[in-house]
């Protein structure tokens, strides 16, 4: 019976019949939670302690007591969480769109990324993706029948896009691009000059481009830029953001494509088949999340702090290193010269009692990685624990080597 199901979904592994490896499918990786190992895994900040600002949770709980929470907002979403979304966007993104024409509001980025990509994708259509880069992208175009291209992004480029490589994958099949941007796992803010000219590769091409901004709110040393605002590409971008990351609201489920009337017209019109409508009382509470943004101040510099200490730590250990983290609360592991990322990602579970994410899910370039979550827990010392812990097994790892 499994043919009868479309060619995307066929392969796929849900953890039914066989132990999943990937932290967000199925529930092994949750379990191993009970048997006192620590989640480095799950992008979700500070969980499982607290992270929602008082005043976003006093107006969660006044909604509740009210009689909306428990009715419909309309597919398209709460107009005056799209209308300080727009003064957002406007603020820091530096695309100015009207709210009920450019944004719609989705249950969490992650079916919002699928419905930016899904009503493009046809049968035998091409995604070019520069990888290392989040699952999903690879994922989504596969379940919507088209055939995602690797487009290797390198350490010694700081993981900046390379036009080159771009051009030597593009094709006459080739129908999109779609950027983590920054990226996920790599933490990467592409610069003005991959940019510019990925957009005018876009251009010249004819191309959709699909930028996921899920991790936009927090970044460093580095500008960051929307692509969407770059000339020409308003017209040819659907952006995903989300408040999951940088604002800490991952269980509120809540994010926002935003695209031209063009494109826009058509997501609107199939939004209810697809999306039905987002949680009311999250969006309304997210309304107070964006009154005030300054709560992600505080955030920025645990991060800043984590990403420093995760940096001296991890490249204190022999044959292992690390890039500064660019962005977020990701660090991003080279463990290549000790073995397979799936072979250290385990060794990690029984010895160190922390569970990282095994790179090679996250495409070319992925393998002999791991992803560690540096943005888990309130506590810094419990996150310092745990790196010191990965430190001594990786260090025994290779004295078991040898001995
Ligand atoms: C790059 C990226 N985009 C989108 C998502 C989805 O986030 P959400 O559905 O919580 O908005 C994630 C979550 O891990 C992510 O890492």
């Amino acid at each position: 019976m499994i043919e009868k199901m479309r060619k995307g979904f066929r392969g796929l592994n849900g953890g039914l019949f066989e132990k999943s490896a990937k932290a967000d499918v199925g529930s092994s990786y949750t379990k191993l939670a009970q048997d006192g190992v620590d989640l480095m895994g799950w992008a979700d900040p500070f969980t499982p302690d607290r992270s929602i600002p008082q005043n976003v949770l006093d107006k969660a709980i006044e909604v509740l007591n009210g009689p909306l929470s428990t009715h419909y907002t309309a597919p398209s979403g709460n107009e005056e969480l799209k209308e300080i979304i727009a003064e957002k966007l406007s603020n820091f993104n530096g695309l100015n769109v009207d709210p009920s024409r450019n944004i719609l509001i989705t249950p969490g980025s992650d079916s919002g990324l699928f419905y930016a990509i899904f009503p493009f994708i046809e049968e035998g259509d091409k995604v070019l993706i520069p990888s290392p880069s989040y699952p999903n992208n690879f994922g989504d175009v596969s379940l919507a029948g088209g055939v995602p291209i690797s487009v290797l992004l390198k350490e010694e480029n700081g993981y900046q896009i390379d036009i080159n490589d771009l051009e030597k994958a593009v094709s006459e099949k080739t129908k999109m691009v779609i950027i983590t941007h920054p990226n996920n796992p790599t933490t990467t803010v592409y610069n003005r000059n991959s940019l510019v000219g990925l957009c005018d590769f876009v251009i010249r091409h004819d191309l959709i481009l699909v930028c996921d901004q899920a991790f936009e709110d927090i970044t460093f040393e580095n500008e960051m830029i929307t692509p969407a605002a770059l000339p020409g590409m308003f017209e040819r971008t659907i952006t995903t953001f989300s408040v999951s990351k940088g604002m800490g609201l991952s269980g509120f489920r809540v994010g926002y494509n935003v695209t031209n009337d063009l494109f826009m017209d058509k997501l609107l019109a199939a939004a209810v088949n697809i999306l039905g409508a987002t949680s009311t009382m999250a969006q309304i509470a997210c309304i107070e999340a964006f009154k005030d943004l300054s709560f992600i101040d505080n955030f920025r510099e645990v991060f800043d702090r984590r990403r420093k200490v995760a940096y001296e730590i991890i490249n204190s250990i022999p044959n292992v290193h690390m890039l500064m983290p660019e962005s977020g609360f990701l660090a991003w592991v080279d463990v290549s010269k000790l073995g397979t990322s799936k072979e250290i990602y385990e060794y990690l579970i029984k010895e160190a009692k922390v569970a990282v994410n095994d790179g090679s899910f996250y495409g070319d370039g992925g393998q002999g990685h791991l992803r560690i979550v540096l943005g888990i827990y309130r506590d810094d010392e419990k996150v310092y624990d745990c790196l010191r812990r990965i430190k001594e097994a990786l260090i025994k790892f290779q004295e078991n080597k040898t001995a």
